[in-house]
């Protein structure tokens, strides 16, 4: 199964994958492409390192979002790519995209979702005064941060916490839960049922 793995930024989650995948820990998926919409992306060294194919798509020479989505489109297809894993890709997709891999598409989040969807979910988290927070791997629909939930991990939110401790805390089990449910859709153990998942073994 060929994955393309989506980024902006940091790529702590591309690397969890990447080394998930050196150790024989990624199923069948196999990551053919990373794929940034910011040449500066830090994240790009470590698809480098691990020697694979990078493109960069900035979004300057594009009129609309549609137009954007469409190249996306053409690039991923190009690449014969099975499943699209967006890992801190901090871009809204439009229906164009969504459609052409419709339930082929998953994200990390940094909240247990229904909560907290949308930008900077762990200081919403810690502002609203939760006592468990957590991340969510779901399917990507038209829904920001709203599609059928594949895996969950919860983290308890400590008193002390800042937007930072309570960040890291999240991040370690993203590092585990995203490769994990790579793995998982591989292998053929992800089940859409409507809006719920079904892990089967
Ligand atoms: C993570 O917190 C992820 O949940 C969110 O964006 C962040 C990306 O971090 N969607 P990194 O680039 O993988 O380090």
């Amino acid at each position: 199964m060929n994955v393309a793995v989506l980024i902006s930024g940091r790529g702590s989650n591309l690397r969890a994958i990447l080394e998930a995948e050196k150790n024989n820990n990624l199923g069948e998926a196999k990551v053919t492409l990373v794929l940034s919409n910011k040449p500066t992306a830090k994240g790009l060294e470590h698809a480098r390192a691990f020697g694979k194919k990078v493109v960069i798509l900035e979004s300057s020479g594009f009129k609309t979002r549609e137009d954007y989505d469409k190249e996306l489109v053409k690039i991923l297809n190009e690449h014969r790519i099975d499943l699209v894993v967006l890992a801190g890709f901090m871009r809204i997709l439009s229906p164009v995209f969504i459609e052409a891999f419709r339930n082929r598409i998953i994200n990390i989040h940094p909240s247990l979702l229904p909560s907290f969807p949308g930008l900077h979910a762990q200081k919403q988290a810690l502002d609203y005064g939760v006592k468990i927070s957590g991340c969510t791997v779901h399917f990507v629909t038209e829904e920001v941060d709203g599609g059928p939930i594949i895996l969950q991990h919860a983290v308890e939110v400590l008193d002390d916490d800042t937007e930072e401790t309570l960040s890291q805390r999240i991040l370690k089990f993203e590092h585990q839960l995203l490769p994990k449910a790579i793995r998982l859709i591989s292998e053929g153990k992800v089940r859409l049922e409507g809006r719920k998942t079904r892990i089967v073994s």
